[in-house]
């Protein structure tokens, strides 16, 4: 069959590839920026030349030059009129430069370098149909998933979804036990325990070297009496809790329903788990937009692989739906299950017996 080529349909999509072959281009310069910390020196320098950059960075000038051009193209950089002086915004900074911001962004570049590491392994996983140990990934993906999560964590987290929930609010200010399965290097787990200082915190998580830096940062914090994290999976770890967490971490388990059965026998009488996910809609027609695109590409890359290396391997995916994560936690006995939050980016399910 010959099919017919609408020339204003090609320009379109021809558009908008190039539109993302542009942004992809940038993606090895903002890891460079990132390790090189030529974000950092821009913001400390303020408006410079590109030898006076150079000179800050330790870099040489002709690559900062062209380095400092390609971001002012992504308006990720300002410059004068003459481009012969270069700064960073107080937005640009918030974005880029400043690691303790609400606004950071830096560390999508991480997953993203970390994600074209993974080709080889994802390539083959896709004619095998196998999956991919989380440990597996480089580097890049554990560090990138941690930072670019934490500003969501530092902004939401407290402010605005654990207030939605005040049957948890309320266990966690009287005293009550909150384990963060799947917590990663346990930025979540930490703010909590900062912020309920008459509670007690356990963040267990299969990958045991973002189990090791949890603990440096609950020590570094002066939190290590009440806050420890175990290498432990979804489905082993111990004790008995008023309150269990899933963040971003349900639909990268093999087992959902598994790990969901085994939290409620580990809930106290009357507990509850809470779910954090990505936002996604119930069906993929209405999830097709700049955040789905994003968020099935990680889906791909790391969710679907290290859901499939684990027992049963059912691979949810990113974008699973409230309707889907709701039906789970029926099925493993949550019976009252509510989103309390959504936003474009995460949704909030608080799920109780
Ligand atoms: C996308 S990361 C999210 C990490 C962390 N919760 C956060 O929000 O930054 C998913 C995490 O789930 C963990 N994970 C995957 N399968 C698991 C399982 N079966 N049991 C425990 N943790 C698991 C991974 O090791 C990884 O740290």
């Amino acid at each position: 069959m010959s099919l017919t080529v609408d020339k204003s349909k090609l320009r379109a999509l021809q558009w908008a590839i190039m539109e993302n072959v542009s942004a992809c281009a940038i993606l090895p310069l903002m890891r460079i920026g990132d390790e090189l910390g030529l974000f950092a020196a821009l913001a400390k320098v303020g408006p410079c030349t590109s030898e006076t950059f150079a000179q800050a960075a330790g870099i040489d000038e002709r690559y900062a030059r062209e380095w400092l051009y390609a971001l002012c193209a992504a308006e990720y950089c300002s410059h004068d009129e003459d481009f012969e002086t270069f700064h960073l915004s107080a937005e640009q900074q918030a974005v880029f430069a400043d690691e303790d911001s609400k606004a950071l962004m830096i560390g999508a570049f991480d997953i993203l370098v970390g994600n074209v590491h993974g080709i080889n392994a994802i390539a083959k996983a896709f004619k095998t149909g196998e999956g991919v140990n989380y440990g597996d990934f480089h580097p890049c993906v554990f560090q990138g998933t941690a930072r670019f999560f934490k500003p969501s964590y530092k902004s939401n987290l407290l402010a605005k979804w654990m207030p939605k929930i005040p049957a948890a609010t309320e266990k966690l200010e009287k005293g009550g036990r909150l384990c963060d399965v799947g917590c990663g290097k346990g930025l979540s787990t930490l703010l909590l325990a900062e912020h309920y200082p008459e509670a007690s915190f356990v963040g267990i998580d299969i990958h045991e070297p973002s189990i090791y830096e949890a603990n440096k940062e609950a020590r570094r914090a002066g939190l290590s009496d009440r806050l420890c994290y175990d290498t432990a999976d979804a489905e082993s770890y111990v004790g008995r809790y008023d309150v269990i967490t899933f963040f971003d971490c349900l639909h990268d388990m093999g087992d959902p329903l598994g790990a969901a059965k085994y939290a409620r026998s580990r809930l106290h009488e009357g507990g509850l788990v809470i779910l954090i996910e990505p936002s996604a809609a119930d069906h993929p027609r209405e999830n097709m937009s700049v955040i789905g695109q994003m968020y099935y590409a990680f889906s791909t890359m790391g969710c679907v692989p290290t859901s499939k290396s684990q027992k049963v391997g059912l691979a949810l995916g990113a974008q699973a739906g409230p309707q889907r994560l709701s039906d789970i936690m029926r099925e493993a006995g949550f019976l009252n299950t509510e989103v309390v939050f959504k936003n474009a980016s995460n949704m909030v399910l608080a799920c109780s017996t």
